[in-house]
């Protein structure tokens, strides 16, 4: 049977990852690719236990901790998830994967990149997305879009300073992997969005 793809979806809180991934499941949708959407952290039960605890604003923790625990979420997640759902021909969405601990905990909280890299490659071996997508806006603009109406998550409640370095470690890794990672400019009107979207999984369907 054919592999499936697997796509996963990136970018600061607020930049409109939540929109861009149901015009993505429609697209694939279209084009009789079956899909399946899955998160992280989360997408298992038990990795959607820890997404309660990582998100938990009470819970205070060690940097290396919350390292640690996104990817224990992801290992279950790949090994429940998205290689089963892969080999059965799915193609698999992810709302976010590992480039967000390399942005998040490697550039909002300043861990040691390599300590990432070693963690990644114990967890995951060679399994990387055929695609991600880095939805890139400024910082401000971002934090406009979390809806300051809702209780704010651990990470929503960072100050703008943790963000912008979130997003410099996106675009250095979109620098460093710019085979797989496309930057779409998610602060253009949301016609323009979804058309820098419907281009890029287009070339991925029609890549075979
Ligand atoms: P998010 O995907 O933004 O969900 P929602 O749209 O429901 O707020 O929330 C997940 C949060 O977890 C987000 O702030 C980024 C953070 N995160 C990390 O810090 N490291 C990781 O490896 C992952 C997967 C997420």
């Amino acid at each position: 049977m054919e592999q499936g793809k697997f796509i996963t979806l990136e970018g600061i809180d607020g930049a409109g990852k939540s929109t861009q991934l149901a015009w993505i499941v429609e697209l694939l949708q279209e084009a009789g690719c079956p899909v399946i959407v899955t998160r992280e952290p989360g997408g298992t039960p038990l990795g959607e236990q820890l997404r309660a605890l990582l998100l938990d604003k009470s819970m205070a923790m060690h940097a290396e901790t919350e390292a640690l625990l996104m990817f224990a979420a992801r290992r279950e997640h790949v090994d429940q998830v998205i290689q089963p759902s892969l080999a059965q021909g799915q193609w698999v969405v992810s709302d976010r994967f590992t480039d967000a601990s390399f942005a998040y905990q490697g550039g909002g909280r300043g861990l040691d990149m390599h300590k990432l890299e070693a963690l990644e490659q114990w967890t995951l071996g060679t399994l990387q997305p055929h695609l991600t997508m880095y939805f890139d806006v400024p910082v401000e603009v971002g934090q406009l879009r979390v809806n300051q109406d809702r209780d704010k998550d651990r990470f929503e409640n960072e100050q703008a300073e943790f963000f912008r370095r979130v997003r410099a470690a996106y675009l250095d890794r979109a620098r460093q992997f710019p085979e797989r990672i496309k930057i779409i400019d998610s602060s253009q009107p949301l016609a323009d969005v979804k058309m820098a979207v419907e281009r890029t999984i287009r070339a991925l369907i029609s890549d075979g």
